[in-house]
């Protein structure tokens, strides 16, 4: 949450930081402001997007090489023009943005005030910007110092950049639990939340570590430690196309990228599935693999659509590989006391790697002592880094906010691992693998059959645009998938849906039923088909509307349902990748027909770094 970007160079600073943020846009749009030197330093932020700065800024003319930008998602304060980012110490000598909490910020923040400080915001941004100078007026130490020594009074995470007005020819950057890139170009730097403003300018990045500070002129880079040692960066080359993060002739980023999922699985598994063979291997599990065959439990950890990515990973390592599997939300098993064994394989899942309940999940499951592994998209991300192995999802970038491709791609990884770990422990005989292996392959092809009947899936919309209730019902795999069709349904529609369990919907959810509540059943020709079809005569005997989610070809349910939406047969196991792609499509279409925002839903961030 969140978007900072910085830049110093000699090319003019004010497209690179408003193109920076439009790309950062989807970590907080709640503000947005910049900052930029020349001569002085002016600095201009609003409430509102990013196009309302541009609106804002209008035709003044922003000049000056070295400026920050920032993109805000609310934590200390309202969303107003004042509490807007970037922030100024009292006295003027530090301008800084910053994305995070700063925890113990109250009590910095009294200490200041008796020592004469005034605070104009009421951020935990401002405390920083002014212990900051007061550290650097009473203690008479640059700038550089002065926010080594600041940082070490503070609780907290950030991702900061700073501009001292007595140095102008510098930023300094730090990070703690937020993240930063540096994009290293000829003769300038660039610095931004993630690589996706920097693409445009330079392939060649440096991620920050936790506690380290980067000190940058338009020559050099130094990259010191919070305790002031010598690094040496590490220039990595990002493996990311401008074209990939950009809209192409898609509406929005959430329909290119629902759109895009035959793409992405078939990315996702490209390399690790053999065609000939039929054979799967996981590059990134290779030295850990005896552990995972060995296993006792292994407990899933994620958020949101992670979380619903998980509990699909629960029943597929459950059914193929035989052992038992807890899928926790990150923000519980974080605050409260379970038993992790050191024996335990904990697998975190996360699109963004950033997820700042996972990481601190992770951070307690290393304390116990047990093997930490991690299913992400970014690359290069932090919990790729705290992890000790694990299988990066080739998604590529998400922008819209609701999780659609990258949900696909995490169940796929899951779907081979489940795999894997059931053939090394002989519970999959050699024709079933094989025959699964095939019907994985031709996931891509089953889902562009469905994204071919887009139209269908609209009219549904239009019919139902205006409700406002929906419920989302399975059962087995089609559980989460209910879970998750609900998910996307109030993210982007604002309309209330709930994902249940079919079979629990008489403990409760049943007295909701009336002529007006549209109920999605996801309902293929599995083992407990026949219980769903009583579920479905359950909801059209209150009178419900049914949309039914089915195979093709399927006539029992066809007949009672008011709607039907078939995607073809595949194995089980593979239909969640199928059944979603409906509901993302369905959900979309509500939200577009009823105005919202889809790729910017209001109170939400894509990346959530604040717990
Ligand atoms: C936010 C996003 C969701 C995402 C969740 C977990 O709430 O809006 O789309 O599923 O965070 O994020 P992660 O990056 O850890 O998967």
């Amino acid at each position: 949450m969140c978007g900072i970007v910085g830049y110093i160079g000699k090319k003019p600073a004010y497209p690179i930081l408003i193109n920076g943020l439009k790309r950062l846009e989807y970590r907080g749009y709640d503000s947005a402001g910049l900052s930029i030197l020349n001569k002085g330093i002016r600095i201009y932020k609003c409430r509102g997007k990013v196009e309302d700065l541009e609106n804002y800024i209008g035709s003044q003319h922003v000049k000056g090489s070295i400026g920050i930008g920032h993109t805000r998602w609310a934590t200390h304060g309202e969303p107003n023009d004042v509490n807007a980012h970037p922030h100024k110490s009292m006295n003027g000598h530090f301008i800084i943005i910053h994305n995070g909490i700063i925890e113990n910020y109250s009590k910095l923040k009294k200490k200041l005030t008796d020592h004469g400080y005034n605070f104009s915001s009421e951020t935990d941004t401002e405390v920083l910007a002014n212990l900051i100078e007061y550290i650097y007026l009473q203690g008479k130490v640059s700038a550089e110092i002065a926010v080594r020594l600041a940082l070490r009074k503070v609780i907290g995470a950030y991702g900061l950049v700073i501009i001292c007005t007595d140095e102008p020819d510098k930023l300094i950057a730090a990070r703690k639990g937020s993240p930063l890139v540096i994009g290293v170009g000829d003769k300038e730097y660039f610095i931004a939340s993630d690589a996706t403003p920097i693409i445009e300018h330079t392939k060649k990045v440096i991620y920050l570590n936790d506690d380290d500070i980067a000190v940058l002129t338009r020559d050099a880079l130094q990259l010191k430690s919070l305790d002031s040692k010598n690094l040496i960066p590490v220039i990595q080359t990002l493996d990311l196309d401008i074209g990939e993060i950009d809209k192409g002739n898609f509406e929005h980023f959430m329909l290119k990228e629902i759109f895009e999922q035959p793409k992405s699985i078939q990315d996702t598994f490209r390399g690790r599935i053999s065609k000939e063979k039929h054979t799967i291997s996981l590059g990134g599990l290779f030295e850990v693999m005896p552990r995972l065959i060995t296993a006792r439990r292994i407990i899933i950890i994620g958020c949101g659509t992670s979380w619903h990515a998980g509990l699909v990973g629960e029943y597929l390592i459950e059914e193929f590989a035989r052992i038992p599997v807890e899928v926790e939300y990150a923000s519980e098993f974080r605050y409260r006391n379970p038993v992790i064994d050191k024996e335990d394989i904990i697998i975190v899942i996360s699109q963004s790697g950033e997820t700042a309940d996972s990481l601190a999940a992770i951070q307690k499951a290393n304390e116990a002592g047990a093997l930490v592994l991690g299913v992400c998209n970014v690359v290069g991300s932090s919990i790729p880094r705290e992890t000790r192995g694990g299988v990066y999802t080739h998604a590529g970038p998400e922008i819209g906010v609701a999780s659609t491709k990258a949900f696909t791609a995490q169940v796929t990884v899951l779907t081979m691992l489940a795999m894997l770990l059931g053939k090394k422990r002989n519970y999959l005989s050699d024709e079933f693998y094989t025959r699964f292996i095939s019907e994985l392959q031709e996931i891509p092809e089953r889902i562009e059959e469905i994204l071919a009947k887009n139209d269908q899936f609209k009219e549904i919309a239009e019919k139902y645009k205006n409700v406002n209730n929906f419920m989302y019902l399975g059962r087995g795999y089609s559980f989460p998938v209910a879970l998750e069709g609900a998910l996307k349904l109030k993210e982007i529609s604002y309309i209330h849906a709930e994902g249940y369990p079919a079979a629990e919907m008489k403990h409760g959810p049943i007295a909701l039923i009336d002529e007006k509540m549209p109920v999605v059943v996801i309902a293929p020709k599995d083992d407990s088909y026949e219980k769903i079809v009583s579920n479905i005569q359950e909801v059209k005997a209150r009178g419900g509307i049914v949309i039914a989610v089915v195979n093709k070809g399927e006539t029992t349910i066809s007949d009672m349902a008011d709607h039907i939406i078939e995607v073809p047969s595949t194995n089980l196991a593979l239909m969640p990748l199928l059944s979603v792609i409906p509901l993302q499509l369905l959900s979309y279409h509500i939200a577009v027909m009823r105005g919202c925002n889809v790729d910017q839903p209001r109170n939400l961030a894509k990346s959530v770094t604040v717990e």
